[in-house]
């Protein structure tokens, strides 16, 4: 929860006044209050403007931004402005600069740009921290603390190869444990002393930045640099707590943002935000998963819509406008899926350098007669009429999806079976599988509990760290129903393949053995052959990626390959395990496939769909005291015609007693109130 008792879905967004004349300040908070917002997030990038040197510190300008904001009724979101080391840190402190992949010492320039393991940046980091907590603990504009920015990136400096081989002592203990763990017998690589350790870039043991020889040790390092950068964050947060033990601290990430383990990274967050940037072509089911995720990293809590443009990116190779209404339709897709703020970058569109052609809340022109700047105002005026109404309520879901950084990752280091496999992509199948039925989801990860959910899918799942697999057997024997596929159950948590036949750990649940993998070509595809009718599955489909030649071991055959030499053995077993089921794809099947399955897997366990809608359109649930919020969102650009079946309710925004059929228009949305979507 951010904030027990905020009034309302809190808007507004990135503020940079530090880059205008105060002039300009005014003539800003006229403009946020014409758009009703109520929060902004300043001091994200003026480390620089902060501390001009060592021992110096101006907060003059923050306090008048400040003071001038809440005069106007507007909340702050502080940010600690260590996202961007300044210049003379740079050339005075060297070590505070990083050392890429390919073995460069970087320079000083950009952003996001400081070594973790820097004992400068180490130092004045929670410094500043330190010192904007004492100077702003009382100020009644302080709503919540924003750490950095989007903490990012990785480090191969002499520092960080020190600071991992601590990492490891601590993780390993002896180095005849690590040399084991890593499989260093292989080409030659025993360690015997931990100084022989070095990260693996381009320079030591990749040939590229997806091909290591040694899985292990990429892996192992991985694992660092997003420990290392979250012991940044950390040393941060403890300062700000110290002194404002009663404000939430956040830091903004990045959805399916691979170096850093979020799920890590969100038990020491008070609350979790991100920042969403979906382009136009990206699947609104990938956004509604990212959404999922973010929510799933504090086990359902609600999180702050931290960033999205209101209008356009600037970083895309196309960047397209937000057409009409589609701001404020994927506004509500956030708070459908558990948003309880509503935040941009940026309020006032930047003068000069890259972001000049990024969207704002006001544009260069600087007045308010724009079409961005219009349907800013509405939703903010909307935000302002749903008053608390949706806050802090839940989205209830019985099937969970499982994401695991450290899986990703050693997918992803994988030297074989195939290049073409894309973690993310694979777990979107199966999210998209329930989406397109609008049966609710919950993205969780290896330390939920599974109690609360019926079925539990665990998209390739190729590492299994201990304890897991007897934490799905529980699940299993108790009634829930388990689902994964090829590639699963491959390896232990330093990526040493578990021996005595695939899937390892998961074998006795899954009653099958996978004898051996073979990889498809591009645009090559086998055949799902079904033995019988299940739901609304029937007859033949296509898959493609990766196929498994597995036998049945108790499993029940539910479908078979249609060709190849394998032709005829299982490509989907199902196999009983207590009181519950184990299903296995052995293949990358195509969407209808998993789409039926889904339904069938569903409908076994009686989860019924919140809603039967046409294609595009969207339903989705919060739920708080009894009362069910149910979003239908349109994401056609034509309006729709949506069938309520025996639902009742108010729709919020229009105001008005909804059933039957109701019309949603292009990009449209309506958010029904009632008792029971049954
Ligand atoms: C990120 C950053 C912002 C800004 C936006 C632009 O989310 O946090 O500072 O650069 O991207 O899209
Ligand atoms: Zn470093």
């Amino acid at each position: 929860m951010i904030n027990p008792g905020l009034p309302k879905i809190f808007y507004g967004g990135d503020y940079n006044p530090e880059q205008w004349e105060k002039k300009v300040w005014d003539e800003d908070v006229r403009l946020f209050k014409l758009a009703n917002i109520d929060i902004a997030t300043v001091n994200v990038f003026s480390w620089a403007l902060n501390q001009p040197d060592e021992t110096t510190y101006n907060f003059e300008w923050l306090d008048e931004v400040i003071d001038k904001l809440y005069q106007n009724g507007i909340f702050v979101c502080l940010a600690t402005s260590t996202a961007a080391h300044p210049a003379w840190m740079a050339t005075r402190y060297p070590d505070v600069l990083r050392v890429d992949f390919e073995g460069r010492k970087r320079k000083f320039g950009s952003r996001h740009n400081s070594c973790p393991n820097s004992p400068t940046y180490r130092k004045y980091a929670p410094l500043i921290a330190q010192k904007l907590a004492e100077r702003y603990k009382n100020h009644p504009a302080l709503l919540v603390w924003h750490v950095s920015n989007e903490y990012g990136g990785i480090c191969y400096c002499d520092n960080c190869a020190a600071a991992f081989r601590e990492w490891l002592k601590e993780r390993y203990g002896t180095l005849q444990a690590l040399n084991a763990a890593w499989y260093t017998s292989f080409w030659g690589h025993t360690f015997y002393d931990w100084d022989e350790i070095v990260p693996p870039s381009i320079l030591s043991e990749h040939s590229g930045p997806y091909r290591t020889s040694f899985q292990s040790i990429t892996l192992d390092y991985a694992r660092f640099n997003s420990d290392s950068l979250l012991a940044c964050y950390q040393l941060e947060y403890d300062e700000l707590k110290k002194q404002t033990p009663g404000v939430p601290i956040t830091t903004n990430l990045m959805g399916t943002y691979k170096p850093l383990d979020y799920f890590k990274w969100a038990k020491q967050m008070d609350v979790v935000s991100w920042d969403n940037y979906p382009a136009a072509d990206t699947p609104v089911s990938v956004t509604a998963m990212r959404h999922d995720l973010m929510r799933g990293l504090k086990d359902g809590q609600p999180f702050m819509l931290m960033e999205q443009t209101p209008s356009m990116q600037n970083w895309q190779p196309y960047n397209s406008l937000k057409r009409p209404g589609v701001m404020r339709l994927w506004s509500y897709q956030a708070v459908a899926h558990g948003a309880d703020t509503v935040m941009f970058f940026q309020l006032r569109r930047s003068r000069g350098a890259s972001e000049k052609y990024h969207g704002a809340v006001v544009e260069h022109v600087g007045h308010e007669n724009t079409r961005v700047f219009r349907e800013s105002a509405e939703l903010g005026a909307e935000l302002s009429r749903l008053e608390d109404k949706l806050l802090d309520s839940r989205v209830p879901a019985k099937v969970g999806i499982l994401f695991d950084w450290d899986n990703w990752w050693a997918i992803e280091n994988s030297s074989g079976p195939t290049i073409d496999l894309k973690y993310v992509d694979e777990v979107h199948k199966y999210y998209q599988a329930f989406y397109d039925q609008n049966i609710p989801v919950d993205m969780i990860g290896v330390d939920t509990t599974l109690a609360g959910y019926d079925l539990v899918i665990a998209p390739v799942l190729y590492m299994v760290k201990p304890g897991y697999a007897k934490k799905l057997e529980d699940f299993v024997k108790k009634g829930g129903v388990f689902l994964t596929t090829f590639f699963s159950g491959i390896v232990n948590e330093t990526d040493l393949v578990t021996l005595g036949g695939y899937p390892g750990e998961l074998r006795s649940l899954l009653g099958i053995w996978v004898e051996e993998i073979d990889a498809l070509f591009p645009g090559q595809k086998n055949r799902i052959v079904m033995k019988e009718k299940l739901g609304g599955l029937e007859g033949e489909y296509t898959c493609n990626l990766l196929c498994d030649l597995l036998h049945s071991e108790g499993a029940e055959v539910v479908a078979t390959y249609g060709d190849d030499f394998y032709q005829g053995m299982p490509v989907v077993t199902r196999n009983n395990f207590g009181k519950g089921q184990a299903w296995y794809v052995a293949s990358s099947p195509e969407p209808a496939f998993l789409k039926g399955l889904a339904g069938r897997i569903a409908a076994d366990k009686r989860i019924k769909p919140l809603l039967e809608t046409p294609p595009g359109v969207e339903a989705a649930a919060r739920t708080k005291d009894g009362e069910t919020f149910l979003f239908i969102l349109n994401h056609n650009r034509q309006p729709q015609t949506v069938d309520l079946a025996n639902l009742q309710g108010t729709d919020l925004l229009a105001n008005e007693a909804v059933s039957g059929s109701v019309d949603i228009p292009a990009s449209g949305l309506r958010i029904i109130s009632c008792s029971n979507p049954d």
